[in-house]
């Protein structure tokens, strides 16, 4: 099945879409792309983003039904910015499973990475950690070509605890880190993060031979 696994088109809650059209409007060009399923992921507990618990599920109980008539399977999720705060929050799981998908501040490691994420999983949550490619710090610089990298010993220590990686299918072209992620099979998903028309935020071609390089439909 052909999935994305990330976007926020959602509208009116976070930074993503504003209006349901434009939200309907990337959906119609997801499907010309071969769009099967849809997480809408409205950030939560983002300091960058700020957004209110209720108020999604208010959207979503006022767009669901608009935003399924379209022959794409649109489910709700989020992407939850990693803070210990979550441990005591009500979480909003991708569809319903027991998958978060879960983001981390870019700047620097948070100093409550494991012990939060193994928290989460013992209260039997399984983690998506969100694109991947974007925190530098999880990343080595490797001898003098310029750009290229390795994922250092923290992003093995997260796969052997069983988090699972996200990365944007934007990143495949341009950005090393998301690159060797991929070619090592180190990535498991990807998702679109598309956030509004016009964002430079490239949609998934699902016929494009690098899908399949990526196992959504193993766990979406
Ligand atoms: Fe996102």
């Amino acid at each position: 099945m052909n999935i994305d696994s990330h976007c926020h088109l959602l509208p009116a809650v976070d930074d993503g879409v504003e209006e349901i059209e434009e939200s309907l409007a990337i959906l119609e060009e997801m499907k010309l792309k071969g769009l099967q399923r849809l997480y809408l992921t409205p950030h939560l507990f983002s300091p960058i983003s700020p957004s209110d618990p209720a108020e999604i599920m208010r959207r979503w109980h006022e767009f669901r039904f608009e935003l399924n008539n379209h022959s794409v399977e649109v489910l709700l999720g989020s992407e939850i910015f990693l803070r210990p705060e979550v441990l005591e929050s009500d979480l909003i799981t991708m569809g319903e499973s027991n998958f978060l998908l879960v983001e981390l501040s870019t700047q620097q490691k948070p100093h409550y990475l494991f012990e939060v994420i193994g928290k989460l999983q013992s209260t039997g949550f399984r983690i998506i950690l969100a694109h991947l490619e974007r925190y530098h710090y999880l990343f080595k610089k490797v001898g003098l070509i310029f750009g290229k990298v390795e994922p250092t010993d923290e992003i093995h220590r997260l796969r052997d605890m069983g988090v699972l990686f996200q990365v944007n299918w934007n990143s495949l072209d341009k950005d090393s880190k998301a690159r060797v992620l991929v070619d090592r099979r180190i990535a498991d998903i990807t998702g679109s993060d598309k956030h509004k028309q016009g964002d430079n935020r490239l949609l998934i071609d699902f016929d494009d031979d690098r899908y399949r390089l990526f196992l959504n439909d193993s766990f979406l």
